[in-house]
């Protein structure tokens, strides 16, 4: 299971990662389809890595996107797998911080979810 190239998931976000490095480690860009602010979506720059590089078939990773539009950051984990016909997803959580004004309002700053990712043809 590669990590590089072009990535759906079922929100209908995009994102693309380049080619892993040998030490694993890997950029790309993140175009999000929905926003919980009130910006105008922009493509963000992501950044991640992943666990001995081609030594497994079915890698770990992890990457943060850091939201060019918004005060946000978002990072993902998970792991990418391959089921029997070659098809590849990336099975991820993530975790999202947004700033809020003060302490009192930490409560509320984190979300948190998954998404499922599926190669662009
Ligand atoms: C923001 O709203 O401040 C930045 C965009 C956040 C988009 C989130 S990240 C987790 C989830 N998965 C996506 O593809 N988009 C949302």
């Amino acid at each position: 299971c590669i990590l590089s190239g072009s990535w759906k998931n079922e929100l209908g976000s995009n994102m693309t990662i380049s080619a892993v490095n040998a030490d694993g480690g890997f950029t790309g860009s993140y175009h999000t389809a929905v926003t919980a602010s009130d910006k105008r979506i922009q493509l963000s720059p992501l950044k991640g890595s992943q666990k001995h590089t081609s030594q497994r078939k079915q890698p770990t990773f992890g990457f943060t996107v850091s939201w060019t539009f918004s005060n946000s950051i978002t990072v993902f984990v998970g792991q990418c797998f391959v089921d029997d016909k070659q098809k590849e997803t990336l099975k991820t959580m993530w975790l999202l911080r947004e700033e809020v004004g003060s302490r009192g309002a930490d409560w509320k700053a984190t979300r948190v979810g998954t998404n499922v990712f599926t190669r662009n043809k």
